[in-house]
């Protein structure tokens, strides 16, 4: 039988189990990613398992989150990561070099590779035909240190594309347009494999957005092939030997097919405060708006940003709206400030970033209050931005710099401009890797330098066989690790400190969380629907174990955040009936007897102590899962496995 490209991957990476459809397997992890967010921690535990050198093929550590450097912390964090990357022979990608996604794609993406990145947009090397995954730290650390990575066999849904998308049409409309049918919790336990005769219209990066935005189906991953659009790109980047032709058998199966008719597609644009609530910009072309912010690992590629370029050329930002642009990476930086490009982006009256995630997260360019701001970003959750009341629209490149321009969300389509996009394209980028350091050969001369803000991650102790505490907090659906863990200006230096951000873990919906917790040792949570959508941050996890949180009992789970749940040892339930979510209250005592045995045959009976009822939660794990609850978290488990 046929096989799509999944399987032809996956098949090639199993070192664990077989490729039976929802079945547990491990795969050969062969390159890893990690930014400066999610990186610090993440070595801090490679250096913990005891090993000398990353087993990968390569491995990367990006410096792209945090660049304000308002304080030590970061420049610390930096050094650290840069010194422990040395040693372990990890390449490293110097701060300004661009955001880990974007120098990825353009010079250590290759087809047919797998990669495990501590950043939920990892997939987006998808692009090429990588299959990419987005995972907490602690995974990465430990594909680094030789571990297969475990997942299960997802369903394969195949995106098929047809025609050819309109001018001023973009690709990222398409990722809209699945998000419009999926929504953002209809991808888990899915990658989505495009194909159709569609894909050779579309460039690596046109590409590369859609497999970004693909996490925010909360999908395991999304995936094109490698076609002759990917030769042409890899040849472009002076990395022909990288690429390899990727496609899946005439006769591959897939558990569902969904078709686009990219001709019928229009500019869309996600509305506040999910990526899902998708509408026509001409539906909100009465929205005033205050900002826009080009960019991000979604949008801020070469061609992206000449669109931009050619939008604005002889033009000028309206005089109530602030529009600032980030371009991806050094690489995309240099080559529109060497073709003119910039010039024309910086008379219109834009504001230019420098080349990291920056606003995406909050970190600077925060919008005024109640402010609207159109960004061309991925996510647009409450919050993210660093201004609550603000009102964040994900669109395309195109509808951003067209709205720059008006000053309302504009349709581009709707507006007289003669503009050619058909020259953009390079056969040749701008190639100077001189801020990627190759590691030390030999590991023992390098010193690891170290801070005074980084701090050892926490540890949970062995799983015992009855739990009681009470409901420290009780969430509603689609809580996000955003929420659970806030990542802005303010506590991003301090990754690398759990102790001090426990402090401040669901602090935008809750201040009193944290005293709560601490007042109430090896209490709970209760969750909604999709609890811990979003990012991967496995401080979202971190942070509730630093503060003695023992269990969350959920409607459902996003699948990152699941896992960095159990790698915490804390235990992820399920009710089984999500109407029992009604009888559990804020501060209720509960009780959890006979837990060893429980989590092997799938099922818990919780006991609310002061409503005198009790109620059924499921609790799936395969063995390895078991494993890591019961030593109290992965890292326990590996130590105990090594004997460490
Ligand atoms: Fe950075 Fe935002 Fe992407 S934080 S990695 S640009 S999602």
């Amino acid at each position: 039988m046929g096989k799509n490209i999944v399987e032809k991957i996956l098949q090639e990476h199993i070192v664990e189990g077989e490729l039976v459809k929802g079945s547990s397997v491990g795969i050969r992890i062969d390159r890893t990613l990690t930014q400066d967010s999610t990186g610090t921690m993440a070595y801090l535990q490679l250096e913990a398992m005891g090993i000398d050198k990353v087993k990968t093929k390569k491995s990367v550590a990006y410096i792209d989150h945090n660049m304000l450097q308002q304080g030590f912390e970061n420049a610390d964090d930096h050094k650290y990561i840069q010194t422990v990357a040395n040693k372990f022979g990890i390449y490293f990608s110097k701060p300004g070099n661009g955001i880990c996604h974007q120098v990825n794609l353009e010079r250590f993406s290759v087809p047919g590779d797998t990669l495990l990145g501590s950043d939920s947009h990892t997939p987006t090397a998808g692009g090429v035909g990588m299959l990419a995954i987005g995972a907490g730290g602690l995974d990465v650390a430990l594909a680094m240190a030789g571990e297969p990575y475990s997942i299960k066999v997802p369903k394969v849904i195949k995106v098929e594309l047809t025609g050819k998308l309109c001018p001023m049409v973009a690709s990222k409309d398409i990722i809209l347009e699945v998000l419009r049918r999926e929504t953002v919790k209809g991808g888990v336990g899915k990658i989505y494999e495009y194909g159709g005769e569609g894909v050779s219209s579309l460039s690596v990066p046109q590409r590369a957005t859609i497999t970004n935005m693909g996490a925010e189906l909360g999908a395991t991953t999304s995936i094109f092939p490698s076609d002759e659009k990917t030769r042409e790109y890899f040849k472009a980047q002076g990395r022909l030997d990288d690429w390899r032709e990727l496609k899946a058998d005439d006769d591959a199966k897939y558990d569902e097919i969904i078709k686009i008719d990219l001709d019928a597609l229009e500019p869309m644009v996600a509305a506040p405060h999910s990526p899902d609530n998708i509408v026509k910009c001409r539906e909100v072309s009465d929205v005033k708006v205050d900002q826009v912010a080009i960019g991000s690992c979604t949008n801020s590629s070469y061609e992206d940003l000449m669109k931009v370029a050619k939008i604005l050329k002889g033009r000028k930002v309206k005089n109530d709206v602030s529009l600032v642009i980030a371009p991806g990476s050094r690489q995309v930086m240099e080559m529109i400030a060497r073709n003119g490009a910039l010039a024309d982006i910086i008379a219109s009256g834009a504001r230019i970033l420098e080349n990291s995630c920056g606003p995406c997260i909050g970190m600077g360019q925060s919008p005024g209050t109640d402010a609207v701001s159109v960004r061309t970003f991925n996510r647009n959750f409450f919050g993210r931005s660093g201004t609550n009341s603000a009102k964040v629209y994900i669109s395309s490149p195109e509808v951003a710099a067209v709205t720059a321009l008006t000053g309302y969300i504009t349709d581009p389509r709707d507006i007289d401009f003669d503009i050619d996009f058909s020259d953009i394209s390079t056969d040749e980028f701008m190639i100077d890797d001189s801020m990627i350091i190759v590691p030390a050969d030999t590991s023992t001369e390098v010193e690891v330098v170290r801070g005074p803000n980084i701090k050892p991650f926490p540890l949970n102790t062995a799983l015992e066989d009855k739990l009681s505490g009470k409901v420290i907090i009780k969430t509603g659906d689609n809580i996000t690790t955003d929420h659970i863990m806030p990542s802005n200006a303010k506590l991003l230096p301090f990754r690398s400190n759990i102790p001090y951000l426990a402090n401040f873990c669901f602090s935008t919906i809750d201040e009193e969380f944290s005293a709560r917790s601490k007042d109430n040792p090896g209490g709970f949570i209760v969750g909604g629907d999709n609890y811990g959508q979003g990012s991967s941050r496995e401080h979202a996890a971190l942070a509730p174990l630093q503060l003695g949180i023992k269990g969350v009992i959920a409607k459902s789970f996003a699948r990152i955040h699941k896992a960095n749940l159990i790698n915490s040892g804390i235990i992820p339930m399920e009710f089984e009936n999500p109407e029992d979510y009604d009888l559990i209250s804020q501060m209720d005592n509960i009780e959890i007897e006979g837990i060893l045995e429980g989590i092997k045959n799938g099922k818990l009976v919780v006991t609310d102590k002061d409503r005198g009822v009790s109620f059924s939660v499921s609790v799936v794990f395969n063995e390895k899962e078991i494993e890591m609850l019961n030593a109290g978290g992965k890292l326990n488990s590996i130590k105990l496995k090594k004997g460490i």
